[in-house]
């Protein structure tokens, strides 16, 4: 059966807020920001996001070549609907103004039996490939575990930190869902390192 969002917890809902420096003050002062769940008002933001922060910018998806061939792409933008569709998807503003800064796409469990283009199937590769050689379900003794597939901040707002706290966000959201397990492939430095700043644990690491 697939995964559903617990009934019992509410949405849309802030995870977690914070501060970190405004882009648009340039003596540095710092703003605050909140991670809350995507709602369906904000998709079409997201995908652009996506498409313009992410694709040509993360390792995988620009050796790949997602943008430049019409399937993959088609289908990645497919993927990420599907994603929208459980409700996990957390994104990132600044108070007081409706840009989308940055966003996580989160998923509990992900169905890729439909994936067709060459491309795409690499990639979901990639990441099973990893979970399996670490064979995580039996290695934690769990049947279900917070995942991702994308993080994304927006070109002007990086090296703020920004990254760093909307991964602090899983860990309100995996008790509230009830999960015992967040992993995730990072896939950049830049993701890396933020990840490992807040305590995630490196199981397996491939050049
Ligand atoms: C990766 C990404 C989400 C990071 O967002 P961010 O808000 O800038 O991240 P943070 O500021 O929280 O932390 C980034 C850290 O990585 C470091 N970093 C970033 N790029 C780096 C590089 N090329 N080499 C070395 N360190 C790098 C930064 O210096 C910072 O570390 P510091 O705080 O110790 O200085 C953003 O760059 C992005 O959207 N990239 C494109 C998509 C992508 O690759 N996503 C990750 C896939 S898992």
């Amino acid at each position: 059966m697939p995964w559903e969002r617990p009934t019992n917890v509410p949405y849309p809902n802030v995870w977690w807020t914070f501060d970190a420096p405004d882009p648009d003050c340039e003596d540095g002062a710092m703003a605050t920001y909140r991670v809350e769940d995507l709602t369906e008002d904000r998709i079409d933001d997201a995908i652009k996001l996506f498409t313009e922060h992410f694709l040509d910018d993360e390792p995988l998806c620009a050796y790949g070549q997602i943008r430049h061939d019409p399937v993959s792409y088609d289908e990645i933008l497919q993927f990420w609907h599907h994603l929208f569709s459980e409700k996990c998807t957390i994104v990132c503003y600044k108070e007081g103004s409706k840009e989308l800064v940055g966003a996580n796409l989160l998923s509990v469990k992900m169905t890729n039996d439909k994936i067709k283009s060459e491309r795409m199937q690499k990639l979901i590769a990639v990441n099973e490939y990893m979970t399996d050689t670490f064979n995580l379900f039996e290695r934690y003794g769990v049947d279900k575990y917070l995942t991702a597939y994308g993080l994304s901040v927006k070109s002007r707002y990086r090296g703020r930190g920004i990254a760093t706290e909307i991964l602090k966000a899983r860990q309100p959201i995996c008790r509230a869902f009830g999960l015992r397990l967040t992993s995730t492939n990072f896939t950049a430095i830049g993701s890396q390192i933020p990840a490992a700043k807040i305590g995630f644990k490196t199981d397996l690491e491939m050049k």
